[in-house]
């Protein structure tokens, strides 16, 4: 399995795998936004034909209105099912992670992840190190409350 970082021709995969993976969907438009913007901090893992398996999506958050400090985010990360508990996803999460340091000099990243959500939480908290901000309420289009995480890069 390879990681690598995203190239515009994988986008149409990565969509792929997040329509599998998650009801949190996005258009073209947005996955293209996040490509161009910021194209060292997301990363598709692909097999050996080439198939993208898992991929990640991130941007950088910089509201200097609001005095905040430049930091990372994860929009977006699956894995296809038959390719979980490979170590895939701790691999883009930290891919993603080194780049949001090193090239934007981020001082923290921060995600959403639903309460429910036993196995990112393991991934995001157990193996990465992150902790919870924040319960943001009702944050999921069904209802769900999500825990708003961050994990200092400093
Ligand atoms: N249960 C408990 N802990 C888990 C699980 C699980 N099912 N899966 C992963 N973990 C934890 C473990 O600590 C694991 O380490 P270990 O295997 O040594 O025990 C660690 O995470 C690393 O696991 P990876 O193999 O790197 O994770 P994987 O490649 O399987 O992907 C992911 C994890 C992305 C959560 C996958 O299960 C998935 O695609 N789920 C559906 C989509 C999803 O929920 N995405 C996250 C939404 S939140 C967001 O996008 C910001």
């Amino acid at each position: 399995m390879n990681v690598r970082p995203i190239r515009v021709d994988d986008l149409p995969g990565m969509q792929a795998c997040n329509l599998q993976n998650l009801p949190e969907n996005y258009t073209m438009r947005y996955y293209l936004y996040h490509a161009m913007t910021w194209p060292s901090l997301s990363y598709v893992a692909e097999d050996h034909k080439g198939r993208i398996v898992g991929y990640i999506l991130a941007k950088m958050c910089v509201d200097i209105s609001e005095g905040e400090e430049p930091h990372g985010h994860v929009t977006s990360i699956s894995v296809l099912r038959s390719y979980r508990r490979l170590g895939l996803a701790k691999k883009l999460m930290i891919q993603s992670q080194q780049a949001m340091c090193a090239i934007y000099n981020a001082s923290y990243v921060s995600l959403h992840v639903r309460k429910s959500n036993r196995a990112a939480l393991g991934l995001y908290r157990d193996t990465l190190g992150f902790t919870v901000k924040d319960i943001e309420k009702k944050y999921y289009a069904d209802g769900e409350d999500a825990y708003a995480m961050h994990l200092s890069l400093k």
